[in-house]
């Protein structure tokens, strides 16, 4: 079934309440539903309430407590459908089911993780439970209570606030929550079980005492500190930034150890990934203190964004997502380096969603069809759609962006909103029309702008033309012109800005205004031949085809005064670089020597005026994905690994002594997660991965492995071992001392499948095999999974793309097994597969191969067929 933007309608029946009762248990937990509700005016009685489930037996139903005629309804594992209702009146509804949460392997619903009950009901989970209408424009509020053996589940949660509890019978106690605020059945959760509990408090702008909570696993409570933390600054932001305040009077999390995603924002209790919860030195990387921060701030931050104001429909998925993430994302700026910040969005933007738009896999951010929902928690639903808004922050400015953000929460509060709804509230604070910006929700792909200038020395004018064009993607072969920001400055030679203001098109505080196909801006009176700095800050999610020298993109990098700016200038430098050489490694030639793109490099490295984040970032090399996706077509990965490798071994050699001795610089003494001392460990620990790559031993990563005391460095050391000398005593050593070391810590030995799935070359293919037939290996898990499967085909171009077809067969044959239990694992890991159309002939053909031997498996679940078949049409 295709569901479709244009086909939504509200519901027959308007829910009033609704009240559940869990009885919980591994096997046979007893869930008791009463809904009240009533027929919309206007809809005729012959019209049957039909509900939604998935897999699911009715037991009994009742309605307004009476049995009725079997004839009146229809139970089958999908849907409910009761005819002859009340026409105007209010009746009541009871519904019972039993579920079997310990057999639940989907991990959508009730289930059961480590001796844990919980739920997962976004998007459609809460059908898994009980026949509702599990759709996010239902708005009702919830009474539960659950009722459990006592040394089972000794805390019994859900959303809301905390009504009370006490004895049941014979060895079972219950609790009892309500929640005051209107919700959709995603937001609806429950925990039962017996947890670790840390504890805090935060008190409101308006002075409410709020508890919190964070329960983990007995024994992990001092790992939660960081997570409660981050989670009470995250509060505080909210009402700083936005005047958004936490309205019930408790906010609780849950970590669990089975979780198919990162975490879910549940109104009043959220549920987490553990990943994305326990840290300590000793246990995790600056990386993921980084994760959990930004993680619970998101979580934290649907409370308003997603909770209070949610989704009309699943269309409507990046109203919510998008603008969380891009709350979340000004959130960690503000925490931590803004401009060290951005650039790792850059990053994650460019290495996720620009080949996610330019594949078989491509939609738009407001997708406007869709088979299963499950495959639209992307990274342009999440990552385009935060770029889309903060490209309306950065056409209406701060101030109106502001009065547009006041505006909507005013105005939706307690709504199912659109995203017309959403851009109503910036265009009536600001008077602008955003009529043409709103194709950035509607059109898929990334746009692309060229650039080109003209400098007249005698008239000093300088012109620059941009001409945008957008590529057909599926279903969509013809595209409108798009409105795009971009981000400028001019460079004078002495280096200082020019301040002058350009005729030809609106051109407001540094940005020009692309609304045409083409359009020149002129400068007049400009004092000498500027260098352009365009999309600065990557204003715009597009791609730049600019001829521009190298002198040019180096004055860039040396003068400008926009930090991010600065470091795009360096990458497009390293790139145009890695592309040519890939293309010589391609055609077994010999590569140009890197000589200038090292003195950048290094220059950067040393120049201690500079964040040592910023320095980290500007030295780790474009990655290979990213070569790849410049280069677009007929890609061989095993030429760009070859040429990268030779770049690195350049910049290593030329700057081994400044490598040298900022690989020692790390900071000394206990060891502190915030962000100037990890941005040391980053300089330090990438000057001690080319420093190694310059000595071509083992030794100096040995010792840095040995006398690690935190991860960060431990797990550097790890993977400079694993990535560049495999196969050594130093590697087999340190790789064996890791794996017993956290033998019982599946989050820490995560690290240690990752950089072993990650090494390049054709052999970590046989490894993958190997440690996937571990009887340790614990497949249900998605973490273990993502960290071994994951880790291989995502993060690994020359393993996974091996010439001969193997990692692909190996994909392939996981995603089948995978889906047997868990869908919607199975169909993320295979979205790994997305850009298979850009490799070089020979591989092309054994991914296809590959794809079509899933799609011939047998019984898919729609979640893999979906993927399978995009993947393969056109
Ligand atoms: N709403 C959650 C978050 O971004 C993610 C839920 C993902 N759900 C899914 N079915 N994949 O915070
Ligand atoms: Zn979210």
């Amino acid at each position: 079934h295709v569901f479709k933007l244009t086909d939504y309608k509200p519901t027959d029946f308007v829910v009033e309440r609704i009240d559940l009762t869990f009885e919980l248990d591994p096997k046979a937990t007893i869930v008791v539903s009463r809904v009240i509700l009533h027929r919309r005016e206007g809809v005729g009685t012959d019209v049957p309430l039909v509900l939604d489930g998935d897999e699911l037996t009715l037991d009994s139903l009742l309605i307004d407590g009476m049995e009725i005629d079997a004839s009146l309804y229809d139970a089958t594992p999908d849907s409910l459908t009761i005819r002859e209702l009340p026409e105007s009146a209010p009746f009541e509804i009871t519904v019972t089911t039993t579920l079997s949460p310990e057999t639940n392997t989907k991990l959508m619903g009730l289930y059961r993780t480590s001796g844990v009950y919980c739920t997962q009901c976004e998007s459609e989970g809460f059908r898994r439970i009980t026949y509702f209408y599990d759709r996010p424009d239902v708005l009702t509020v919830y009474t539960v209570t659950i009722i459990a053996a006592k040394d089972d589940a000794k805390h019994l949660l859900s959303n809301g606030n905390f009504l009370g509890g006490g004895n049941y019978d014979e060895g079972r106690h219950f609790a009892a929550w309500f929640d005051p605020h209107p919700k959709p059945a995603y937001l609806f959760a429950l925990v039962g079980g017996d947890l670790g509990l840390v504890e805090d408090t935060f008190t409101t702008m308006s002075g409410r005492e709020v508890a919190l909570k964070i329960y983990v696993e007995h024994g992990k409570e001092p790992r939660a500190a960081y997570a409660m933390d981050a989670l009470k600054r995250s509060m505080k932001w909210d009402e700083d930034v936005y005047g958004r305040e936490y309205d019930l009077d408790i906010f609780q999390i849950v970590a669990v150890s089975d979780f198919n995603m990162g975490a879910m924002e549940n109104k009043g209790l959220n549920v987490f990934n553990d990943k994305y919860v326990l840290a300590d030195p000793e246990t995790a990387a600056d990386a993921d203190y980084a994760n959990i921060e930004a993680i619970i701030a998101h979580e934290y931050f649907h409370n308003w964004t997603g909770n209070r104001i949610t989704c009309r429909d699943w269309f409507q998925l990046c109203l919510k997502e998008g603008l969380t993430v891009y709350r979340d994302h000004a959130f960690s700026a503000d925490q931590r380096s803004a401009p060290v910040k951005r650039i790792a969005e850059i990053r994650l933007l460019k290495a996720h969603q620009f080949p996610e738009d330019a594949g078989p896999l491509a939609h738009p951010v407001r997708p406007e069809t869709y088979r299963e929902i499950n495959n639209f928690y992307t990274a342009t639903v999440y990552e385009k759609g935060s770029e889309v808004v903060r490209m309306i922050r950065t056409i209406l400015g701060v101030e109106d962006f502001r009065k547009g953000m006041d505006l909507y929460f005013e105005r939706h509060d307690g709504d199912a909103a659109t995203i017309e709804d959403f851009l109503a509230c910036f265009a009536e604070a600001s008077g602008r029309d955003l009529k043409q910006f709103a194709l950035w929700y509607s059109q898929a792909g990334t746009p692309s702008v060229s650039v080109s200038s003209e400098w007249n020395e005698t008239k000093k004018t300088f012109k620059v033309t941009l001409e945008q064009s957008l590529a057909p993607t599926p279903g969509q072969s013809r595209k409108a012109l798009m409105h795009i920001p971009l981000a400028y400055g001019l460079i004078l030679p002495d280096g200082t800005e020019f301040e002058g203001q350009p005729t030809g098109g609106e051109a407001s505080d540094g940005v020009f205004h692309l609304t045409k196909r083409k359009q020149t801006f002129s400068f007049s009176n400009v004092p000498g031949r500027p260098v352009v700095s365009i999309n600065r800050g990557f204003s715009a999610p597009v791609n730049i085809a600019m001829e521009q020298s190298p002198e040019d993109l180096a004055h860039i990098s040396r003068h400008e005064s926009d930090g991010v700016a600065r470091w795009q200038a360096l990458n497009d430098y390293a790139t145009r670089h890695l592309v040519a050489a890939s293309r010589l490694a391609r055609d077994g030639r010999n590569l140009m020597p890197a000589g200038d793109l090292a003195d950048v490099l290094i220059a950067t490295a040393k120049d201690d005026t500079l964040e040592p984040a910023f320095r980290a970032q500007a030295l780790a090399l474009p990655a290979e994905s990213d070569i790849a996706r410049e280069i677009g077509s007929n890609i061989d990965p095993d030429a760009i690994h070859t040429a990268r490798e030779a770049v690195l071994a350049e910049v290593a050699r030329a700057g081994q002594e400044v490598f040298t001795t900022l690989a020692a610089s790390a900071p000394k003494g206990a060891y502190s997660p915030d962000a100037a001392a990890a941005g040391q460990r980053a300089l330090a620990g990438i000057s001690m991965s080319y420093a190694s790559i310059a000595e071509a031993t083992a030794e100096r990563a040995k010792a840095a492995f040995n006398a690690a005391d935190n991860m960060t460095v431990l797990a550097q050391a790890l993977q400079v071992l694993a990535h560049q000398f495999p196969g050594s005593d130093e590697t087999r050593e340190a790789l064996e001392t890791f794996r017993t070391r956290y033998a019982d810590n599946p989050l820490v030995l995560d690290k240690w499948y990752s950089i072993q799935a990650m090494a390049p070359g054709a052999e970590t293919c046989e490894r993958v095999e190997e440690l996937l037939a571990s009887p340790v290996f614990d497949h249900t898990n998605p973490n273990r999974m993502r960290s071994l499967v994951g880790a291989f085909t995502a993060g690994n171009p020359t393993g996974f793309n091996r010439a001969d077809g193997a990692g692909y067969r190996l994909l392939a044959r996981q995603v089948v097994e995978i889906d047997g239990r868990n869908p919607q694992l199975a169909a993320r890991l295979l979205t790994a597969m997305r850009s298979w159309r850009s490799l070089e002939p020979g591989r092309q053909e054994q991914a296809r191969l590959a794809l079509l031997s899933i799609r011939d498996a047998g019984k898919l679940s729609a979640d893999v067929s979906d993927i399978v078949e995009r993947m393969l049409a056109a």
